[in-house]
């Protein structure tokens, strides 16, 4: 089944419906609520995280006193990271989970901002961004959200602005493929789909992105791709 088709098959599902709104459901960041709290700790054991996440922040590039939005942003841990440099950025975290709001406000303070995601309408005007990150969101998501909030991202981003994703993309090796599956069978087998066959990208620039990958990380949940986004 093509891409096109797989959306429509979804669409007439009603998945992705907007009546949805007022009850948006969502993901967990590690499938199960009770492990919300653990989060930092496990995340720290299985992938380096830091290094990770201070390599998307080098692709982003951030610059003085720009408004950097971080899609799903959990704990906060890159608004942490971001936080640290010295360039006055205005910082906003989103996330639909307030439990995981609740561990991102206590770590970062009045550093950034948070908005908890109530609908699948991003709470902010057009071009409110300069920048926009996101780390390990889109897996969760099934084709129609990526899209959507694809699209949402484009709309919040400024026309001369830049988006990072770093998240799992095509394994790139067999011992990789290995991971990657195991990863999918504990995770979100579904949702993993698009990740890992190569084409979310093309979801990308259905949004509207021009699309480049800058890099990747072999882990032993699988390979994680860096991709640059720029609004066409
Ligand atoms: C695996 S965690 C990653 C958290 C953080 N970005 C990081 O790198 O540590 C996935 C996050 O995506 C959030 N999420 C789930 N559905 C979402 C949606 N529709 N929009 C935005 N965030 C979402 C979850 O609440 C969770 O905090």
């Amino acid at each position: 089944m093509t891409l096109k088709q797989n959306l429509k098959k979804l669409h007439k599902t009603g998945a992705g419906d907007l009546k949805t709104l007022s009850n948006l459901k969502f993901y967990p960041a590690l499938k199960y609520h009770f492990l919300t709290p653990f989060y930092d700790v496990i995340i720290k054991l299985l992938v380096p995280e830091k290094r990770i996440k201070t390599r998307a922040i080098s692709f982003l590039k951030p610059l003085h006193e720009e408004r950097v939005l971080d899609f799903g942003c959990g704990t906060g841990s890159l608004l942490e990271l971001l936080s640290q440099k010295d360039l006055k950025l205005q910082l906003v975290g989103l996330d639909p989970d307030p439990a995981i709001l609740k561990i991102a406000r206590t770590k970062i303070g009045d550093r950034a901002k948070f908005n908890q995601l109530y609908t699948r309408v991003l709470p902010f005007q057009n071009a409110a961004f300069e920048k926009v990150i996101s780390s390990w969101v889109f897996h969760h998501l099934r084709d129609d959200d990526k899209l959507h909030y694809l699209r949402e991202l484009r709309r919040v981003l400024t026309d001369g602005g830049t988006m990072i994703i770093a998240d799992w993309g095509q394994p790139s090796s067999r011992m990789q493929h290995l991971f990657c599956f195991v990863t999918r069978l504990f995770d979100n087998f579904e949702t993993f789909e698009n990740q890992v066959n190569g084409r979310f990208p093309s979801l990308m620039e259905m949004a509207g992105f021009q699309v480049t990958v800058l890099g990747e990380e072999k882990t032993i949940l699988g390979t994680l791709k860096y991709w640059q986004l720029c609004p066409r």
